[in-house]
């Protein structure tokens, strides 16, 4: 089955054609418009989604080596995400769809990233527990099959992406700052300002807000001249007490869940020093840990289009739905199988 997906929830566009489970192509545009207002702007992001969604498909399918009429069926990101971006990309894919004559599936996007982590390799053994951590969303979930998912925690404020962007953008980094703030901290030293661990209570649940103001208040404390020579231990102390609130999370979830594998998905996947403790945290339970390459870990259609094949494969065919911006696991269909 040949499958062209289209992801266009948020900043990035991308376009993947995939045959079988197996990727052909995936063509990704993250959209800078947004860097000079130091976040996302919804219009902005659904007009530039307007303009590039046409010539990114089309250089998929060239890239694949596929033509439209070869395709079997389209898929699109429907929800959760913003609405203006996320009916450019369904509109568009449902508009070829209707036009051969072909189904359309509309996919959840955080149900994509969870499986992510087999984009490049085997199937991963379940149950796995899922990390998913990007400038939207920072969730811990445990994967116990297909559409058999349990939310074990969330933030209760900003996401751990959106933690990293406010930071950096109060030492001057540009958005998103997340890349910078992670290769400036690895010259930091992470004991310089012990702030706090956020939320260290029982739950599963993330809270990164106060940590943010903590960091704020301490750089007020600052005179110009020492704040210029203090940034890299600042962000090291940042990201030390932000990722130690994270794998204390996921520590205990691993003890309560035992799962087979742990997946860090999203954006903030990308980072170093939480790839690092990741890993420390699945050998020490003797637990295998995927991280999926750079261009999956963030917002990608090869991921969709991946997600469209395993339902397909396994028969289940969503009720048709339009796009959806919020979307939460909870509220996904049950397993209703096509006919
Ligand atoms: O998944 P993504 O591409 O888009 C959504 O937010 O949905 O994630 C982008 C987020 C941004 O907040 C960015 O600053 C963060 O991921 N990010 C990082 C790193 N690379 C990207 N955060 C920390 N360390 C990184 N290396
Ligand atoms: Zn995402």
């Amino acid at each position: 089955m040949l499958i062209a997906a289209i992801e266009s929830s948020c900043d990035e566009n991308s376009v993947a054609v995939m045959r079988d489970g197996r990727l052909l192509a995936v063509h990704t545009r993250t959209q800078t418009i947004h860097q000079q207002f130091g976040g996302v702007v919804p219009e902005l992001a659904g007009r530039s989604h307007l303009e590039l969604v046409d010539p990114l498909t089309q250089s998929a399918l060239e890239s694949a080596g596929v033509g439209v009429h070869d395709l079997d069926l389209f898929a699109a990101t429907v929800g959760p995400g913003l609405i203006g971006s996320l009916l450019v990309g369904a509109s568009y894919a449902r508009g070829l769809a209707t036009a051969l004559a072909k189904p359309f599936r509309g996919i959840n996007h955080v149900e994509a990233h969870l499986w992510s982590g087999e984009l490049e390799g085997d199937p991963i053994e379940l149950p796995f527990l899922v990390l998913l951590v990007s400038g939207g969303h920072s969730l811990l979930i445990e994967v116990e099959d297909l559409r058999h998912y349990r939310v074990l925690g969330t933030t209760l404020d900003d996401a751990l992406g959106e933690a990293y962007d406010k930071v950096g953008k109060l030492v001057g980094l540009k958005f998103p700052a997340g890349a910078d703030v992670d290769r400036i901290a690895a010259s930091g030293n992470r004991k310089s300002f012990p702030f706090p661990t956020p939320l260290p209570d029982a739950s599963f649940n993330f809270s990164f807000s106060g940590l943010k103001t903590a960091f704020l208040y301490k750089l007020r404390a600052m005179s110009d001249g020492d704040k210029a020579a203090v940034v890299p231990d600042l962000l090291a102390s940042f990201q030390e007490a932000a990722l130690t609130s994270v794998i204390m999370k996921m520590r205990r979830a691993v003890e309560e869940v035992r799962p087979r594998a742990l997946v860090v998905a999203g954006g903030v996947a990308a980072n170093s020093s939480l790839r690092a403790k990741v890993s420390d945290l699945g050998g020490e339970f003797g637990i295998p840990c995927r991280f999926p390459a750079l261009k999956f870990c963030g917002d990608n259609a090869a991921m969709i289009a991946y997600l469209c094949h395993k339902l397909e494969s396994a028969g289940i065919a969503d009720p048709p739905a339009v796009v959806r911006p919020q979307w939460s696991l909870d509220a996904l269909p049950a397993r209703s199988h096509a006919s």
